[in-house]
């Protein structure tokens, strides 16, 4: 892949940066970030576009060829023109519940699409909890235990959907999904588990607001959501991400343990 010198930058992380450069979204991966999880995101949009889910297409996984980021991953997607949820709700606050239930609406609407070839929710997070030996063994088990236990969904669950992951696209108006590195196949309240748990790390005055509105729309009680709070809190922790590691210990500590 060429990147072109009028690419501009969008966002630096620890592991990636993101460009838009033209018509294209370039997501710059750094020499640790392994190829099968580059190539995974990249097949976890094409299997999106399958299901008829709005999300900008996959263009194109390749090295970068020149410049900077030589020899680094790169994975291309069409780029959607607009702003995303959490700028409009930054330029805009006291309007925020109209946002959140913007973003619910859209979550449930993806939740309403099957996608069984996508990577498993259930084997997902019981590779993630089993991996994290930063967890009290004892703590750990009981996690484990709760995953094994968890019912076999197939609903497309997007697994990082918070309020900069959504598009308003200028063009059409429509809401668009980015950010596809961590969708499964799954039960929705487990997504919604995580989606509550990424307000309170960003947004903690709002997260309680994001939970109402979700329990509201789709009339899903908020025990069941509760119930996978310490097990969306063991995966994000062993995601490594650098999300405040005291608070998801204590999310983690909820559950009921012997
Ligand atoms: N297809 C796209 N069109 C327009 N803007 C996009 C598109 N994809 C991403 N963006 C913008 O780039 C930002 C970062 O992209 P993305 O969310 O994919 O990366 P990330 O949050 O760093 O990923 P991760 O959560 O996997 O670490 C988004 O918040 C959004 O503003
Ligand atoms: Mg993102």
């Amino acid at each position: 892949m060429r990147l072109s010198d009028s690419k501009s930058e969008i966002v630096r992380r620890g592991n990636k940066v993101v460009y838009r450069d033209g018509d294209r979204l370039l997501k710059v991966f750094n020499s640790e970030k392994p190829a099968a999880d580059v190539f995974n995101e990249a097949l976890n949009i094409a299997r999106i576009e399958n299901t008829g889910i709005r999300a900008s297409e996959i263009l194109e996984v390749s090295r970068v060829e020149e410049g900077e980021h030589k020899g680094s991953w790169a994975l291309a997607t069409r780029f959607v023109k607009g702003r995303t949820l959490a700028d409009l709700a930054a330029a805009d606050p006291k309007n925020m519940e109209l946002y959140i239930g913007q973003l619910v609406d859209l979550q449930a609407e993806v939740h309403s699409f099957d996608a069984p070839l996508l990577n498993r929710q259930k084997d997902k997070l019981a590779r993630m909890i089993g991996s994290c030996h930063s967890i009290d063994p004892t703590v750990r088990y009981d996690l484990e235990m709760r995953v094994d236990g968890m019912r076999s969904g197939m609903r497309v669950c997007h697994g990082d959907l918070i309020l900069s992951n959504v598009i308003v696209s200028d063009e059409d108006k429509q809401l668009y999904l980015c950010d596809w590195a961590h969708v499964t196949a799954g039960l929705p309240e487990v997504d919604a588990a995580m989606t509550y748990l990424l307000f309170n790390l960003e947004y903690p005055e709002h997260a309680d607001l994001y939970l109402d509105i979700y329990s509201h729309k789709t009339d899903t009680p908020k025990q069941i959501v509760n119930h996978w709070l310490p097990v969306v809190a063991a995966a994000e922790l062993s995601r490594k991400r650098g999300l405040s590691e005291d608070f998801l210990r204590n999310w983690i500590n909820v559950g009921d343990y012997d």
